[in-house]
């Protein structure tokens, strides 16, 4: 079906709020074609959820339809089954050998220690004075490595992520496959350090040992699984504390504990980074009724699926309690997200050490980044000052 609503993600009011505008599209047009960006896109949850389940049908590996993959984005998120399912096990495992209440702590020390620093202000920035310093401390720290500077890498970060909205502005992919390439170099000196620091690069490496994954695969899947890490709980963190923040009263309803782990997984379904991901079809297929020829892309829209009211009971609600809330905020399938108890993890201490600290309070208006396939904020002023 063509489009008939017109969809432009990066139109300021959808920036601002895409949720009327996914509910259409999922009434209206569940799957339809975009001509601008050349590709087919989903919105309802089962169709989204049948993409990122059936990799046979639907592709990661853009190898599998001709489409060259240069060897510096060859890596975990590039390649299909079987050839993904050794690496991915080897680095599930990897995660699996982590401390992850040693995370926790680290990261709520942290959080509570920037929240000390900002207090006294009438007014900062929580994206640039939290959530980067967060997302950057809590992934070079389960890495092990020594942390970049925020400045540089969060430079390098926001290439990375304008890159994947390639189908709306090509000028975006040159500084972003530079930035991918420093991102490996970057990768490769982590790598080559030996620094035998804590952390999952000393595991992966352990575990390489007489691994049969090629050696470029893991280097390269290093440097995408810390952008990964970095660029979604930069974001969530963001949209987390908008949500909380627009919502009054319901961080408060965090202090009964029993609702803090589907709270925060209330609030990616809700509002996640991750708006959309997207396959290719390897054969002709049908989906929502349309015919989609092999070779044509499909954009998943996650967060339209996580609204979506056949799926989940008052949508466009926060349910703190909800249970079962099998949403797409982190992804379905083969490449589910790998880091999702860190993120889960990353954005729990955020709420807790909120509930520790002075009623934080918006001081202005924020804004959000102009990015389509990430969603995410360049300005939320706050205070904890009364
Ligand atoms: C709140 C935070 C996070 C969100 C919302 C999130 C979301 C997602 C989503 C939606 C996908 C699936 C993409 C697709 O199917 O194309 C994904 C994959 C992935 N995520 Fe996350 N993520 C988060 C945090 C993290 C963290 C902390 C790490 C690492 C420490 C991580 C590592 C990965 C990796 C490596 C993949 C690719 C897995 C594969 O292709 O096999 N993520 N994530």
């Amino acid at each position: 079906m063509a489009e008939t609503i017109v969809y432009d993600p990066l139109d300021p009011a959808v920036l601002t709020d895409p949720y009327p505008l996914y509910a259409e599209l999922r009434e209206q047009t569940p799957v339809f074609w975009n001509e601008r960006m050349q590709s087919w896109v989903a919105t309802r949850y089962d169709d989204c959820r049948e993409v990122l389940r059936n990799h046979q049908t639907f592709a990661r590996d853009r190898r599998r339809v001709n489409i060259d993959v240069p060897e510096f984005a060859q890596n975990l998120q590039s390649l299909d089954p079987p050839q993904h399912a050794p690496l991915r096990s080897l680095l599930m495992n990897a995660f699996r050998a982590q401390d992850l209440d040693a995370a926790a702590h680290r990261t709520h020390d942290k959080i509570l220690g920037l929240f000390q620093d900002l207090s006294d202000l009438d007014e900062f920035d929580w994206i640039h004075e939290v959530a980067a310093p967060v997302a950057l401390n809590l992934t070079a720290e389960l890495f092990g490595v020594v942390e970049p500077e925020l400045k540089y890498y969060a430079a390098l970060a926001d290439a990375i992520t304008r890159r994947m909205d390639a189908g709306l502005d090509a000028t975006v992919i040159e500084p972003g496959d530079e930035a991918r390439k420093q991102l490996n170099t970057l990768a490769d000196g982590w790598f080559a350090e030996n620094s035998g620091r804590p952390g999952l690069m000393t595991t992966i490496k352990q575990l390489m040992d007489g691994a049969t994954v090629p050696e470029h695969y893991i280097g390269n899947s290093i440097a995408a699984i810390f952008n990964a890490s970095y660029g979604t709980v930069f974001a969530a963190a963001g949209n987390a504390v908008l949500t909380l923040l627009q919502h009054r009263g319901t961080l408060d309803r965090f202090r009964d504990r029993g609702v803090v782990d589907t709270g925060v997984e209330e609030l990616i379904r809700f509002d996640g980074p991750a708006q959309g991901t997207s396959r290719i079809a390897a054969e002709r297929t049908v989906l929502g009724g349309q015919v989609i020829e092999a070779g044509q892309p499909v954009i998943t829209l996650l967060a339209a699926a996580n609204r979506d009211p056949a799926q989940f009971e008052r949508p466009d609600e926060l349910v703190l309690d909800r249970s079962p809330n099998r949403h797409l905020g982190f992804g379905w399938g083969p490449h589910a997200c790998l880091g999702a108890t860190f993120g889960h993890v990353a954005i729990k201490e955020i709420v807790l050490c909120l509930l520790e600290a002075p009623s934080l309070r918006l001081t202005g208006t924020p804004v959000r980044r102009r990015t389509a396939t990430v969603r995410s904020m360049d300005l939320l002023p706050v205070s904890f000052r009364k």
